[in-house]
């Protein structure tokens, strides 16, 4: 029997189709019955019609519809009513109108559900991915994926008018050190060869500009083999850029108009023209990190000197070991309990504090703001010098009812990540973290190289393509560690969005760059020898950028998980519970690729 195919959506049809008769088509989303009607909501990626059975139809259509199950897919003809006055639903597009059934087919059933549609959120993460295809089903992730569709448009329609041309490159590459594992693709043609699956297309990207190709862009999908985070999964997408004959404000303020566009067109919110811009060395001194969430102010200042005149040898020592003392105030938290500071101190521990000091405020005569408990006595106890409590209160703009909370550490970075850790804690604990506000910053002047304790050398703080700012260029081999590269990261919300960089396009300079990162003239030539042969033909100067889509969207959508916002993630064991690979090949194709398994894991048990 041939199926009753649709005449119009369930998200379509008002008031003014009164009288018209349709056929709809979709999955039974619910059913209720009320003295011998059944109401039955009707749904597709459009919206939910109201379709119903009156109290006068037929025994076959009755039938028909107390045999209905939720999700079962079904077409249904019927003519379109206005709802009476008292049964209109505002919350619906369709709220004004029902269908009343004169004819129906079941086109397929659907056996029970391991999670209801739409209630979704109880059932566990590994059923949701195993029944992505239901998971799909919901509004929530209808929304996701018809956000993700609409951003991405939106990407494409601003680049394009920018004259940006669309490129793809390659997906089976050379393998070259990229800062992550690369996923391997063994040749069958050539034995013991292997293609790798890009990390990014920078290599590429960078030689289009070679080919004049001016303005680039991709929306890329990227592969690394690294540990997976709520922010990071092993396969995921970037909207890849690549100008020349740019400088980096160039590239900057052609990111601002692209996000500019795509918050206005899909979400209908206006991003200032510009965002405002924080050298490395402040984002870590004030946030404690370079992607600070700037939702809230909460700014770390330094103790020094206050810190060296308290009686706190934990202080001193920190401070002569040419470390830092760093301290925050959490507004209104002087009822903080010791068990909350507990949990903020484990926040500070995990970037290697060795402890976190802390100081109540209550108001003492007059209202001037008093220290008490905790750390309190090597600043206003025996010993200390008259006045320091003060000093602290003023230098740290605090008030009575506020909580003082301080690291010190004989490393600066130590003090100043652990603090910045506790500062981020206490945003999201205190409620600071609105998803509806898009704070963004441009990160700039970032360390061009960074000292690799456990191999104790220097390596690139980007990638080995940046290209250092121009005044470190006489003092590089030197003093490696002073030099700042002409790179910036795009950071949203506490997320990093983007990274990218000018590049370098004197061969010569490459050669210096690779050498400080202990990479040898013959080692360059087999990794990138087929750029650096490229350079040799005239590169044009360039520059770009590569924002995340899998995050754009997700801080968009108002999630914290990229798996949201993307249609069949891995899990955090890098798996896909729908389909259950990475799997077993028959030992025919391992042949073909003459490989050899010399060691076989349980796959049931990741590693
Ligand atoms: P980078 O490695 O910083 O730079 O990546 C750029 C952006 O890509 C996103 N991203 C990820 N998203 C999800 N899962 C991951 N595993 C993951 N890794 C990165 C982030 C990040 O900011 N070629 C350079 C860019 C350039 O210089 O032009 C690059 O790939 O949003």
């Amino acid at each position: 029997m041939e199926y009753l195919k649709r005449t119009t959506t369930c998200g379509a049809l008002r008031k003014g189709d009164a009288g018209q008769t349709v056929v709809l088509n979709g999955w039974v989303h619910r059913k209720r019955d009320h003295g011998g009607i059944s109401f039955i909501n009707l749904r597709d990626r459009y919206g939910i019609t109201q379709v119903v059975v009156d109290a006068d139809a037929g025994q076959d259509l009755k039938a028909a519809a107390a045999e209905l199950k939720n999700e079962y897919c079904i077409a249904v003809r019927g003519k379109v009513r206005p709802r009476p006055q008292s049964m209109v639903n505002p919350e619906m597009a369709t709220g004004e109108i029902e269908v009343v059934v004169s004819d129906r087919q079941i086109l397929t059933r659907c056996e029970t559900l391991p999670f209801q549609i739409d209630e979704r959120s109880d059932a566990k993460e590994e059923t949701r991915l195993k029944y992505r295809y239901l998971d799909l089903r919901s509004g929530a992730m209808q929304y996701r994926m018809r956000l993700r569709h609409e951003v991405a448009f939106a990407v494409r329609e601003h680049l394009a008018s920018e004259g940006f041309y669309e490129i793809e490159t390659p997906t089976f590459i050379r393998s070259t050190p990229e800062g992550a594992r690369d996923y391997l693709v063994p040749s069958r043609l050539y034995p013991g060869k292997f293609y790798a699956l890009p990390q990014s297309p920078q290599l590429y990207k960078q030689i289009l500009m070679v080919s004049g190709m001016d303005k680039y862009f991709q929306i890329a999908r990227c592969y690394r083999d690294e540990d997976a985070r709520g922010d990071r999964q092993p396969e995921f997408t970037q909207i890849d850029i690549e100008m020349s004959f740019v400088k980096r404000d160039d590239v900057l303020s052609m990111v601002e108009r692209l996000f500019g566009h795509v918050f206005r067109k899909t979400l209908g919110v206006d991003l200032p023209p510009n965002f405002r811009r924080i050298p490395y060395d402040d984002a870590m001194e004030l946030y404690g990190t370079d992607k600070p969430d700037l939702r809230f102010n909460m700014e770390m200042k330094d103790l020094g000197d206050i810190a060296a005149r308290s009686t706190f040898q934990a202080f001193q020592d920190a401070l002569a070991a040419g470390g830092a003392v760093k301290a925050l105030v959490a507004p209104g938290k002087a009822d903080y309990s010791r068990k909350q500071i507990e949990e903020l101190e484990a926040a500070a521990k995990v970037y290697r504090a060795k402890g976190m000091a802390w100081c109540k405020l209550t108001a003492g005569e007059g209202g001037a703001a008093v220290l008490e408990g905790g750390a309190s006595k090597f600043f206003a106890g025996e010993g200390a010098p008259p006045g320091l409590a003060s000093e602290l209160v003023a230098a740290l703009g605090a008030k009575p009812g506020d909580l003082i909370l301080m690291v010190a550490d004989a490393k600066r970075k130590v003090a100043c990540q652990s603090l910045g850790a506790v500062r981020s804690k206490l945003g999201k604990d205190l409620g600071l973290c609105d998803p509806k506000r898009f704070e963004f910053a441009w990160i700039i002047d970032f360390p061009m190289f960074e000292w690799n304790e456990d191999e104790n050398r220097w390596e690139a703080a980007h990638h080995m393509f940046t290209m250092p700012q121009e005044k470190y260029h006489a003092t590089m081999e030197s003093d490696p560690g002073s030099v700042k590269g002409d790179l910036y990261d795009l950071v949203l919300n506490g997320y990093e969005l983007a990274s990218g960089s000018i590049r370098i396009h004197d061969p010569e300079l490459q050669k210096r760059v690779f050498r400080i990162v202990g990479f040898s003239e013959a080692e360059a030539q087999k990794k990138f020898g087929f750029l650096t042969e490229a350079f040799k033909y005239g590169p044009p100067p360039h520059g770009g950028i590569a924002p995340g889509l899998d995050r754009l969207v997700m801080l968009m959508a108002g999630d914290t998980s990229i798996k949201e916002v993307i249609a069949f993630p891995k899990n955090s064991f890098a798996v896909s519970p729908m389909d259950d690979c990475p799997s077993e090949v028959d030992q025919k194709q391992l042949d073909e690729l003459h490989i050899k398994i010399v060691e076989k894991v349980d796959s049931s048990e990741p590693r």
